[in-house]
């Protein structure tokens, strides 16, 4: 994890916090951001709030030009407030109740995710003349999470979707895929391009064009530990190299000027952002099967902001106790519930068996997800404070 390893000023910045919280790098944030255009010259990247709703973080890249990807009208509230031109703010969730669309058309945004007929005859009576893009469908293979069946339609669908869209008085504007959050193959990017080839050919077939294409988010961290503890390593510069084949491929096919946009949560933040927490235990227990083993409970989990902690590890650093001997344990959070853990079976992290409740642990690669999934306080652990470094950046 080289390109994205956690830089010396958040690791100073872990160093300092005599308290729990969660430490986001704004100028490995927005250095992410400047890589990826290096990447995908000419892309439009228009950041996933959902990601990481934090004030901070969406200024600091809408001053380098990132736009944002807004999933309700309380994000794009926010995004305009943080300084994203509404322009640049699309309301990415093809879920969208009436009131929502009229919302977001009077804060000023005038481009929208639709997926179904139903949707789109909402947005063109709430949002008048408003352009549209239609998400197709994607398997989700090889992605951490597959985000399948709760959006997009086939092939077929987006032409009728698009083409309701163009006789309500709306442009049918694009097209959109997701290929699951955290995708960890180039085979899925090859995949959508095939499927966004097909919707372009078809849909030149009954004369509509689209201006662009969204790439959607998915591209991964790299950051991560597996279940198991294993790390990642998802190929980011194949999938970087397929991207830009594909789009060339795609501007083929449309054969008129075609956009691209991006909207990346995860593999901005993720890897600049760290928690800082402590040690509530390590205990070991003897099941009613004879095995013993050791337990380490941590002051901040699932609920607080490892939501996704039973798919993905985040590596953890004990800075008081380096090259201690260590026991193999299960890593866990401090509720009341049983989900609140890494794997028990297969996720065994090696942990200094000398640990003693209050001590600092850093857990790696938090940065996404952090804050958006956290609970207001289950079992009265509160949501982690969080702090913003480098904010030059
Ligand atoms: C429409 C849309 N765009 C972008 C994202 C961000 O995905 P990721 O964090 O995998 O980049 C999501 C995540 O759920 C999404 O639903």
């Amino acid at each position: 994890m080289d390109r994205n390893a956690p830089g010396a000023p958040l690791r100073a910045a872990l160093a300092e916090a005599t308290e729990d919280r969660l430490v986001l790098d704004l100028a490995g944030i927005t250095g992410n951001h400047r890589a990826l255009r290096r990447e995908l010259p000419g892309v439009a990247v228009r950041f996933a709030m959902k990601a990481c709703p934090v004030d901070e973080v969406v200024s600091a890249l809408a001053r380098q030009g990132a736009g944002a990807d807004a999933a309700s009208p309380n994000e794009i509230a926010q995004a305009i407030a943080a300084g994203v031109p509404v322009a640049d703010i699309h309301y990415g969730n093809t879920i969208k109740s009436d009131h929502n669309i009229a919302e977001a058309y009077r804060l000023g945004v005038r481009d929208f995710a639709t997926d179904s007929v139903e949707d789109v005859t909402a947005v063109a009576a709430h949002a008048p003349g408003a352009r549209v893009f239609c998400r197709l469908a994607t398997s989700g293979h090889g992605a951490l999470w597959g985000l399948t069946r709760k959006y997009g339609c086939a092939v077929p669908e987006a032409v009728r979707v698009l083409d309701t869209a163009r006789e309500a008085g709306l442009t049918p504007a694009g097209l959109s895929v997701h290929v699951g959050s955290q995708q960890m193959t180039t085979e899925a990017w090859h995949d959508a391009v095939d499927l966004l080839a097909e919707a372009i050919t078809a849909l030149k077939r009954r004369g509509i064009r689209p201006d662009h294409v969204n790439l959607g988010g998915g591209l991964p961290a790299l950051g991560y530990l597996d279940r198991r503890g294993r790390p990642l390593e998802p190929p980011l510069d194949k999938m970087f190299a397929v991207l830009r084949e594909g789009m060339q491929r795609l501007r083929e096919v449309a054969g008129h000027p075609l956009r691209f946009v991006l909207e990346p949560g995860r593999h901005l933040v993720a890897d600049h952002g760290a928690i800082r927490a402590h040690v509530a235990r390590l205990a070991a227990r003897r099941q009613p099967d004879g095995e013993r083993r050791h337990w380490l409970y941590l002051s901040c989990g699932k609920f607080n902001g490892l939501y996704e902690m039973d798919a993905v590890q985040y590596p953890l650093v004990f800075p008081t106790h380096r090259g201690a001997k260590t026991v193999p344990a299960v890593v866990a959070g401090p509720t009341c519930d049983s989900d609140d853990a890494y794997d028990a079976e297969y996720g065994l992290v090696a942990v200094p068996e000398d640990v003693a409740s209050g001590d600092p642990v850093w857990l790696l690669a938090c940065g996404a997800y952090a804050t958006s999934y956290t609970t207001t306080g289950f079992n009265g652990f509160d949501p982690l404070p969080y702090t913003v470094i480098g904010g030059e950046g």
